[in-house]
């Protein structure tokens, strides 16, 4: 399946790191122009800037400072894209933030901050992104496409992860919202749920007792790759996903099956 998103834009926000890094290389390779919306140019885990590693492919990217804890910040970021390519096609929101702790552990700033990234700074994206898809001219049926990223750990409860896991399931719900509201004029809003991503050394992923966790929860014999979640990102954002919207497609090695 060739996927040619030349002429589009596309803003994948966290794309300095992790999924959204690969999200943001996939979309480019397949021809489309890139904001990188991240807080940092720099991914955490090391290596060089995701701009860097597009641009150097020949493809077109371009690193935006962004924090969607910050409404004026996340508006200001869809404007600059807007004034730099006239149109944005496809919005990635990807970035998101967690605490690591249970009800009894998250305390008002952190519970606050998870949900102002991973909610609130998703919804201001989306908001900004139809408000100027709804003006443009439909590309045959679709004005534009959004894909919000997940989390199995929406559906089912995230262990000693209380505000993530509320912020994934709130995601979900705003991609149907969306969806249904919008489809009339053309507005595609689908997600993507990732199961377990290794995506760099953190404090989970060198701890035993999570990758146990996440091995015996996945029927797939490997954990997943950020590749994978691109993969499924790049199918929704182009118009070989037609009549599918308001879906959160499972990118889980089968975890959610079981
Ligand atoms: N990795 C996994 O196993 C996994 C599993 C399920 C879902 N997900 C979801 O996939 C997405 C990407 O996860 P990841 O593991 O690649 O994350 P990551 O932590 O590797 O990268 C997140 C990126 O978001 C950026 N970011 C954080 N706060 C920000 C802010 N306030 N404003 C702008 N940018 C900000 C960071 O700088 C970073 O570049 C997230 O939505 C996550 O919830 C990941």
């Amino acid at each position: 399946m060739a996927i040619d998103l030349t002429g589009r834009t596309a803003i994948v926000t966290g794309a300095a790191s992790g999924i959204g890094r690969s999200v943001a290389v996939r979309l480019a390779a397949a021809g489309a122009s890139v904001v990188i919306a991240d807080r940092t140019p720099l991914p955490w885990h090391g290596g060089p800037s995701t701009e860097h590693l597009v641009t150097a492919a020949g493809g077109t990217a371009e690193f935006m400072a962004c924090d969607l804890a910050v409404t004026s910040s996340v508006e200001a970021m869809f404007a600059r894209a807007e004034a730099r390519w006239g149109h944005v096609d496809i919005v990635v929101n990807n970035a998101a933030v967690s605490t690591g702790t249970s009800l009894t552990d998250t305390d008002d700033a952190d519970w606050n901050h998870v949900l102002a990234v991973n909610v609130t700074g998703v919804f201001t994206l989306c908001r900004a992104a139809v408000r100027h898809m709804l003006d443009r001219p439909p590309r045959g049926e679709v004005r534009g496409r959004i894909v919000n990223i997940t989390s199995q750990h929406g559906m089912v409860a995230a262990p000693e992860d209380i505000a993530y896991g509320v912020s994934k399931a709130a995601v979900a719900q705003l991609t149907r919202q969306i969806a249904v509201e919008y489809a009339a004029q053309g507005i595609v809003c689908n997600a993507v749920a990732p199961g377990k991503i290794e995506t760099g050394p953190s404090a989970r992923a060198e701890d035993p007792r999570w990758h146990e966790y996440w091995t015996s929860r996945t029927p797939w014999p490997r954990l997943g790759r950020p590749e994978d979640v691109a993969g499924a990102v790049l199918f929704l954002a182009s118009d070989e996903a037609s009549y599918i919207t308001g879906v959160n497609l499972m990118v889980d090695g089968g975890w959610m099956a079981g």
